[in-house]
């Protein structure tokens, strides 16, 4: 504990794809207690990806319980706790018994591809485009929904009985936090809501034709709500009687942490795959470069803030790859020391397709390929592919990003647990050839729910006395030379096209 903090405080959860962790602040918006858990990810078949949502909530229950030890307060110091979350992850569970009635689906999961081709044919990808954003493509929860129904014995009956609640994570979590079965709120904030696929961005409100397509019945959705209110409070644990007061998609949480609240603001998060969203104001802008539409955060019943979002589904979960399933390195720090032991990738290129390809391309059908390989090349040339996946995947989203606003690229904000690794950073500044930039509290995810909760009870007054807690930390400048940059992004594109393809 910070022996200059004093109270009161804001609690945050971040519901994250590897892990859960609970982060106490304080009015400067500094770190005064953290813990953390990691839960299973379990791989029942390629390209299926699963959580056990029951797991989850159990350590989401302790986290918070570990931080507030940690901090040394109690449930009076702290005068709200915001959510934030994995997004898209879907979960259908029973409002009698409390019980999920599967594994949540989790995003990076690509089963529901037939299902998007069949609900995309003689139409196309973009169907429900102008009313979601989004393309048809496995990453979105609706169609996660819809599979369940369709594969769980009895379910569909249930759920039209009313008996099934459909939620992410943030909803998940609100319902057990606020008293699940004994009279837990059912709701997903708008940015949550937007990546379901069956929201409605013009509107804010579900779709009820888009819900019948996709074939998910309105009775299990949950009530849509603004990313920063008092939905209930905590019910039982070590934080009774606590407003619950922000829910926030993960991203969308980090823009708000990174206090990108003026129009043409951005940040790139590089977490288990990395998201870079831009600030559009009051502006739905339909993207024609493959980002997709989603909304920002809206604070009350303030008007919303709509975001442009590149996503790119593999950049730490890579990583991670490597260390547990090829066992090429022990942490995932390793990565660092071992992809700076060479001097460059040998010719070496690894595009990550391991949920099929996200932003720009959109392709379910694409799997993960190293090419360029030689008898020359070792497991540093790899761990060096590795890291630069990650440069070049988001090369590929600030190009789109410029295309679509008109903006180009002056620095770009960065957080997320990668963004520790130096070598990545620089990497990333030489491949964007703009400056990256880091604040102090890289924890964003966190604090931008902690915000939300803060402003919701009027902890801070307003955005503006949030603006003047971000410090940069960290800055890389561009060093690689035009040419080289010009020749690698050309190997980089050839790569991309050898991983389309895999499921015809
Ligand atoms: O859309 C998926 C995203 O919300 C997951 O974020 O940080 O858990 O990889 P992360």
């Amino acid at each position: 504990t910070d022996a200059h903090t004093t109270g009161p405080f804001i609690a945050a959860i971040d519901q994250g794809t590897t892990s859960s962790r609970c982060i106490v602040f304080d009015r400067d918006g500094r770190i005064v207690a953290v813990d953390q858990k990691e839960h299973e990810q379990i791989f029942p078949k390629p390209g299926w990806v699963e959580h056990d949502a029951a797991e989850i909530w159990t350590n989401v229950q302790e986290v918070v319980a570990g931080a507030i030890d940690k901090a040394g307060i109690t449930a009076a110091d702290v005068k709200a706790i915001g959510i934030t979350n994995q997004r898209e992850t879907t979960l259908l569970w029973d409002r009698n018994t409390g019980e999920p009635v599967h594994n949540a689906i989790v995003w990076q999961d690509t089963r529901t591809d037939a299902l998007c081709k069949e609900l995309g044919r003689n139409v196309g990808q973009d169907r429900f485009r102008r009313e979601t954003g989004l393309p048809l493509a496995s990453y979105f929860a609706g169609p996660k929904a819809r599979w369940l129904l369709d594969n769980v014995e009895g379910l569909r009956e249930r759920a039209e009985r009313g008996d099934i609640l459909f939620g992410t994570m943030d909803s998940w979590v609100v319902w057990n936090l606020t008293g699940g079965t004994d009279g837990g709120v059912h709701i997903t904030d708008v940015t949550n809501a937007s990546r379901t696929m069956l929201m409605n961005l013009h509107t804010m409100e579900w779709d009820d034709k888009i819900a019948s397509s996709i074939g998910v019945p309105l009775a299990m959705l949950p009530e849509i709500r603004s990313s920063a209110e008092v939905y209930g409070q905590v019910k039982g644990g070590v934080l009774d009687g606590v407003p619950v007061a922000s829910a926030l998609g993960d991203q969308q949480a980090a823009l708000f942490g990174q206090t990108c609240f003026a129009e043409g603001d951005a940040k790139s998060t590089y977490g288990t795959g990395t998201f870079m969203l831009m600030n559009t104001g009051d502006k739905i802008i339909n993207s024609y470069s493959g980002l997709v539409t989603t909304v920002g955060y809206r604070i009350g019943d303030q008007d919303p803030v709509y975001a442009l979002e590149g996503s790119i589904a593999v950049t730490g979960s890579l990583v991670q790859w490597m260390r547990d399933q090829m066992g090429l390195i022990k942490s995932a720090a390793e990565i660092e020391t071992l992809a700076s032991s060479v001097e460059d990738n040998g010719g070496a290129y690894f595009v990550p397709a391991f949920s099929g390809l996200f932003a720009p391309y959109w392709r379910s059908d694409a799997r993960g390929v190293i090419a360029g390989l030689t008898r020359y090349v070792t497991k540093a040339h790899i761990a060096r592919a590795v890291l630069e996946a990650t440069a070049w995947q988001t090369r590929e989203i600030t190009d789109a990003m410029t295309k679509d606003s008109g903006v180009e690229l002056t620095a770009l904000k960065v957080d997320g647990g990668m963004t520790s690794n130096n070598l990545l950073m620089q990497t990333l500044a030489d491949v964007l050839d703009a400056p990256v930039v880091r604040p102090m509290v890289a924890e964003t995810t966190c604090l931008g729910a902690a915000y939300a909760a803060g402003l919701a009870v009027g902890f801070w007054p307003d955005t503006e006395a949030l603006r003047a807690n971000w410090r940069r930390a960290a800055e890389w400048t561009p060093r690689m030379d035009a040419d080289k940059r010009d020749r690698e992004y050309k190997s980089w594109l050839k790569a991309v096209e050898r991983s389309m393809g895999w499921l015809d």
